[in-house]
């Protein structure tokens, strides 16, 4: 009999250009930001979300998306995708040859009207129009929804609001939801509790992880998630990354403990550490800041587990 145990493929959305550089304080130049996706196809991250067709006077990071797009350079197998709020981001992205979109939802009222301006249910009828849009024009479309497992404004969230909000999602055309723990809240406990009530909505193949490392679980949230079926997690170089309207949150579980833990499990993530690294050493300086990574950090000080 054959005991060896088959790899278990694991996707991993890399966010860092996107939710990763959204909020830092010194835009990074559309000639950094291609530099930065270039390596993070090198280390074998196939899903990268680039960028977002939002509003320069609400979030100047992003401004130069357009450019960015364009300038791509094309690599079989591999998956650019985009944030867009409303028709008018639609419009801009597929002028610039974007073919994959994501559009996104809070679970809370306050949250939605902080970063979206409109209520949940404004939102979703703009998610609805431009998941439409997108799909006429053959584009794939990704839900978010944020604030899964806590509200900066509202504190806790009811599982079933974002069970219901995800099945609302798949239904006008996601072919997968991410869940945000936009504020890091989250603990193994309340990722089962949540990820239970969204899969009596849905199937496991169609939710993603996308957890912020505030409190330091997103790495024991994910081990719950894979626990539970989830295949598909967000993560960002070195760390990276918050919202702007979730004041004290920090960035996404960083792409190298991500990668570091899925290897010790025996996933396959198809991503090589090594090349993260270099990655990472890339963006570092030109942000002025350390890698938030554990495994970045080991990586870099070159520490060796035999
Ligand atoms: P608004 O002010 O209500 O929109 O913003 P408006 O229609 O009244 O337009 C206001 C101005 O924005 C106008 O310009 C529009 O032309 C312009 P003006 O006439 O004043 O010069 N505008 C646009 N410009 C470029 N692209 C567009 C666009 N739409 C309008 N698409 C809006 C509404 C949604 C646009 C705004 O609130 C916005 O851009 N919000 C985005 C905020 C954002 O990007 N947040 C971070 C990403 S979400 C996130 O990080 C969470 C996530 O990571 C998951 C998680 O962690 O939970 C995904
Ligand atoms: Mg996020």
């Amino acid at each position: 009999m054959n005991s060896a145990k088959a790899k278990m493929s694991v996707k991993i959305v890399e966010v860092g250009p996107r939710d990763g550089l959204q909020n830092e304080p010194t835009p990074v130049s559309v000639e950094d930001r291609l530099a930065l996706i270039e390596r993070l196809v090198a280390a074998g991250l196939r899903h990268i979300e680039v960028g977002a067709f939002v509003s320069p006077t609400w979030v100047p990071q992003m401004a130069g998306s357009d450019e960015l797009l364009r300038r791509l350079p094309h690599h079989e197998g591999v998956h650019y995708s985009a944030l867009v709020p409303n028709l008018r981001g639609l419009e801009a992205a597929l002028a610039a040859g974007c073919r994959e979109v994501a559009v996104f939802v809070a679970a809370t009222e306050s949250f939605s009207q902080r970063n979206q301006n409109c209520g949940i249910e404004d939102s979703l009828a703009r998610a609805r129009a431009v998941a439409t849009e997108a799909q006429r024009s053959g584009l794939a479309v990704r839900g978010y929804v944020s604030c899964v497992l806590g509200c900066p404004f509202e504190g806790p969230v009811a599982p079933g609001r974002t069970a219901e909000l995800t099945a609302r999602l798949l239904a006008a055309g996601c072919h997968e939801v991410s869940l945000g723990d936009t504020l890091g809240a989250g603990t193994p406990a309340s990722t089962a509790g949540l990820l239970r009530a969204c899969l009596q909505r849905a199937p496991a193949e169609c939710l993603a992880g996308h957890f912020h490392d505030t409190y330091g679980m997103a790495i024991a949230n994910i081990a719950a998630a894979l626990a539970l079926g989830l295949r598909c997690f967000d993560s960002a170089i070195a760390g990276l990354g918050g919202c702007p309207y979730a004041p004290g949150a920090t960035g996404n579980v960083a792409t190298e403990d991500l990668v570091y833990l899925l290897d010790g499990m025996g996933h396959d993530s198809g991503v090589s550490l090594p090349r993260l690294a270099a990655a990472a050493e890339h963006i570092g300086p030109r942000l002025g800041r350390p890698n938030a990574s554990r495994v970045g950090q080991a990586l870099a000080r070159r520490v060796a587990c035999a």
